[in-house]
């Protein structure tokens, strides 16, 4: 069998367990995996491009055959550049293929040579993406299970003011239905 070198490019601001499953997946598989973070100039990021590096290495330590990298300009070149034959990617879902196979089609024309792979997490995690995560995380609310307890720590490190906001309410919340319940009782 060949020995190949795969690339698994994305964002991963912030990796989820979906990436996580994904990179052990593919880990088994291939040779050799890098995982390229993009740093992306157009778009500002929750967490900067050391922060996802640091991350990812320590998220996927025991994990030999595995290396953390970043990258910029076209996938394709950076593929090359890395000795990579082949691109992992995931598919959670039916709406996630039109655009992934949009993209491993332009990276086809833009590089023949390159073959695009695609992979399904877990299914416990074929709901979860980190702009969702984001979103949860942003409005306070819990993501447990959803990322790495290493992510967990950090989302409410740098969104402290919604998780704190998040949790007094949630107080509020649970006196007023103990007042509620106490009324009740006391009224039958
Ligand atoms: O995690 P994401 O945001 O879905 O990853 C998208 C990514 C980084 C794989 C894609 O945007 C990419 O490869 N960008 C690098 C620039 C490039 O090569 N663009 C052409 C894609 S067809």
């Amino acid at each position: 069998m060949k020995q190949i070198s795969a690339l698994y490019p994305g964002s991963f601001d912030p990796p989820t367990n979906g990436h996580l499953d994904l990179i052990e997946r593919g880990a088994k598989i291939f040779e050799e995996l890098v995982v390229g973070i993009l740093r992306n100039t157009e778009k500002v990021p929750m967490f900067s491009l050391p922060e996802r590096l640091e991350m990812l290495k320590t998220l996927t330590s025991h994990l030999k055959n595995v290396r953390i990298e970043a990258f910029h300009g076209l996938m394709v070149e950076y593929a090359k550049s890395i000795d990579a034959t082949c691109v992992l990617r995931g598919i959670r879902a039916v709406s996630d293929y039109e655009y992934e196979l949009q993209m491993a089609l332009m990276n086809r024309k833009l590089e023949p040579t390159l073959e695009t792979v695609f992979m399904m997490p877990a299914d416990k995690y074929s709901y979860v993406s980190s702009r969702l995560v984001r979103e949860v995380a942003q409005a306070g609310g819990p993501v447990k299970g959803l990322v790495p307890e290493v992510v967990e720590q950090k989302l409410r490190e740098r969104l402290e003011p919604a998780y704190k906001f998040h949790d007094e309410l949630q107080e509020d919340i649970s006196r007023s239905s103990e007042k509620k319940e106490r009324l009740r009782k006391k009224k039958s």
